[in-house]
């Protein structure tokens, strides 16, 4: 049921600050990460975890591409993340001591399901699901599952099940990260509890990111920029951003501007830019001068931290200071939100979009 809301897709938008709390939920004691919430026998397999190898598929892989910046910083193993329609047809080489995660919503993606049943035929340490849905084939094939509790989602479009991953990826960061001397857990876990607050607080800008979307419902394409763990955001941007207004989006880190995407930077082509506050801002405050320097019109979504020179090519949005960890969760949730309302106003079906299917069964 919509409720209020004239689509499923802001409702989902909007229960995110609710779902955050239920991930967390029953998940968490004094400080510290339940391990048992993973499933049984978690612990004596997490102990023996060396590298990560994650799997998934369109938005879900994007949850895995932010969680392999937050492995590697904060465990301090290998992680790689690959598409799952890649990883079930090559060759791929399994080191002693992988943990293998699959990341679905529903749980029942033709290919994540696949690479599971591929990579069972070698010798990973064991398989975890992050899954929003308790009884989905990928659950009942893993070793270890754990729930994203976002209830359902019925927009195609996925959002609250993206942010619930990202919390779930956390916790799933922190487990492995005390194993190897990490000692800010309780710090993140109280970051992460603040995350409902903050959550509240952006969706508060809904009138002002309305008022954003405007300006791009008679473009044809778009470009959105990010560094570090809000690369793999800005491809979330994009994605939502094609899938429901049908404008061709595309992500690039930032740093790659000069390598070909510069040449496309004119004034029919906006710029979407993600920038909190962490130890790459400078670089992008740069990155971002060059596209204006092109006569590109730039859609900012920043932290009060950014200096950006004011002007006519700039539309700014400025967030709540965040704890940098977190800010690959609070910043998805402006981009879900300009996607929806450019497509509500360029008219589409936005729960439904052509094309495609909620849950997608068939290779
Ligand atoms: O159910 P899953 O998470 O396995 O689905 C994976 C993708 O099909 C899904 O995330 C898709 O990319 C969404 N429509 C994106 O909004």
């Amino acid at each position: 049921d919509k409720g209020l809301y004239r689509h499923y897709m802001l409702k989902e938008i909007y229960e995110q600050p609710d779902v955050i709390a239920r991930v967390l939920e029953g998940r968490i004691h004094q400080g510290h990460v339940l391990e048992q919430v993973f499933g049984s026998g978690a612990s004596e397999l997490f102990d023996q975890v060396k590298m990560v190898q994650i799997v998934a598929c369109g938005t879900s892989y994007n949850a895995g591409v932010v969680a392999r910046y937050w492995i590697e910083k904060l465990v301090g193993i290998p992680c790689m993340v690959e598409v799952a329609s890649e990883f079930r047809y090559r060759k791929t080489v399994c080191m002693p001591g992988t943990l293998f995660i699959t990341i679905s919503q529903s749980g029942e993606t033709a290919d994540t399901l696949s690479a599971l049943r591929e990579a069972k035929e070698q010798n990973y340490l064991g398989f975890l699901s992050i899954c929003n849905v308790a009884g989905s084939s990928l659950v009942r094939e893993s070793d270890l599952a754990i729930m994203t509790n976002a209830g359902p989602e019925i927009g195609v479009a996925s959002t609250k099940a993206f942010t619930s991953q990202l919390v779930v990826l956390m916790l799933t960061t922190l487990v492995l990260a005390r194993r190897y001397g990490f000692d800010g857990e309780q710090e993140i876990v109280a970051q992460l509890e603040q995350l409902i607050d903050l959550t509240e607080q952006v969706l508060a800008l809904d009138p002002q990111i309305q008022k954003m979307a405007e300006h791009f419902v008679d473009k044809h394409h778009a470009l959105f920029l990010g560094r570090g763990t809000i690369y793999p955001v800005a491809v979330e941007g994009a994605l939502k951003l094609k899938e429901i207004s049908y404008i061709h989006a595309e992500a690039y880190p930032a740093g790659e501007l000069k390598h070909g995407p510069l040449a496309l930077v004119d004034e029919d082509m906006p710029v979407v830019a993600i920038a909190p506050n962490n130890s790459l801002l400078e670089k992008l405050q740069a990155n971002l001068e060059e596209v204006r320097a092109r006569g590109g019109k730039l859609f900012l979504f920043a932290d009060s931290k950014a200096q950006v020179k004011p002007g006519n090519d700039l539309e700014l949005i400025t967030l709540p200071d965040v704890p940098t960890v977190m800010a690959p969760i609070i910043y998805s949730i402006p981009l879900q939100l300009l996607a929806y309302y450019v497509a509500c106003l360029k008219g589409t079906d936005v729960d439904q979009p052509r094309n495609l299917a909620k849950s997608v069964t068939v290779e």
